[in-house]
C-alpha cells in the first residue's frame, strides 16, 4: 500500500517536470504573444516557436550566456501591426532594431522599463501618437532613431537627463514645440528634426518652454 501511494506520489511529480519543462520562458512567452498580433508575409519569424524551452535560438533573437535576450533584430522585415507592453519585460535588452518595417500605432509606454537598452531604432514605420516621457529612464540610452514616422506632440523635456544619449533623431514626423536646449541637445545636429512643420527652434535661455502650435 504505502509503496504503491509513493509510486503514485512520483509519477505525479512526474507529470509536474514535464508540465513545466518544456513550455518557453517569460521572455519567449513576451515575444510569443508580440507576434500573435503582427502581420508577417515574408515570414521572418517562422522559427518564433513557443514549445522551445527559451526564445535563444529564434532567428532574430540574440541571447547573453544565461539566456536572457539581449537584442532584437528585425529591421527591414515587412512586418506590419502594432508594438504592445510585453516588449518592456524584455529587461535585459541592450538593442531593439525595429527599424523599416510597418509598424503602426503608438509606441509602448513600458519601452521605458527597459533599463540596459543601449540602441532603439524605431526609423522607417507608421507609429503615431507621442513620444513617452517614460524614455527619460532610459540611463543606458546611446542611440535613439524615430524618424520617419507620424509621431505628434512636444519632445519630451525628460529625454534631456539622457547623459548617455549620443545620438537622436526624430526628423520626418510631425512633432510640434520647441527643441530642448541642455543635456545632450547641446550636440545634436539640426538635421536631427528636420521636417516637422509644427516644430520650433531651440528654446531661449532662461524662458519657460513654450509649446508653439502644440
Ligand atoms: C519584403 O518585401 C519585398 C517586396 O515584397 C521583398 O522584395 C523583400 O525581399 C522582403 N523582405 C524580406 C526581409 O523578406
Ligand atoms: C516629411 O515627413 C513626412 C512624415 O514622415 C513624410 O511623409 C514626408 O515625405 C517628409 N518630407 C520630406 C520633404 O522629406
Amino acid at each position: 500500500m504505502a509503496s504503491s501511494f509513493s509510486l503514485f506520489f512520483s509519477f505525479l511529480l512526474l507529470l509536474l517536470a514535464i508540465s513545466t519543462c518544456c513550455s518557453t520562458n517569460p521572455e519567449g512567452e513576451a515575444l510569443h504573444v508580440l507576434r500573435t498580433r503582427l502581420h508577417d508575409p515574408t515570414n521572418v519569424l517562422q522559427s518564433w516557436d513557443p514549445t522551445l524551452v527559451n526564445p535563444c535560438t529564434w532567428f532574430h533573437v540574440t541571447c547573453d550566456d544565461h539566456n536572457r535576450v539581449i537584442r532584437l533584430d528585425l529591421g527591414n522585415s515587412n512586418i506590419s501591426g502594432p508594438l504592445g507592453p510585453e516588449l518592456g519585460s524584455l529587461k535585459n535588452l541592450q538593442y531593439l532594431e525595429l527599424y523599416r518595417n510597418n509598424f503602426e500605432g503608438k509606441i509602448p509606454k513600458e519601452l521605458g522599463n527597459l533599463k540596459n537598452l543601449v540602441s532603439m531604432d524605431l526609423y522607417g514605420n507608421q507609429l503615431q501618437g507621442e513620444i513617452p516621457k517614460s524614455f527619460g529612464k532610459l540611463k543606458s540610452l546611446r542611440f535613439l532613431r524615430l524618424n520617419n514616422n507620424k509621431l505628434t506632440g512636444s519632445i519630451p523635456r525628460e529625454l534631456a537627463s539622457l547623459s548617455n544619449l549620443k545620438v537622436l533623431d526624430v526628423s520626418n514626423n510631425d512633432l510640434c514645440g520647441t527643441i530642448p536646449i541642455d543635456g545632450p541637445f547641446t550636440s545634436f545636429p539640426l538635421g536631427s528634426f528636420d521636417n516637422n512643420s509644427r516644430l520650433n527652434g531651440p528654446e531661449l535661455q532662461g524662458l519657460v518652454p513654450y509649446d508653439f502650435g502644440c
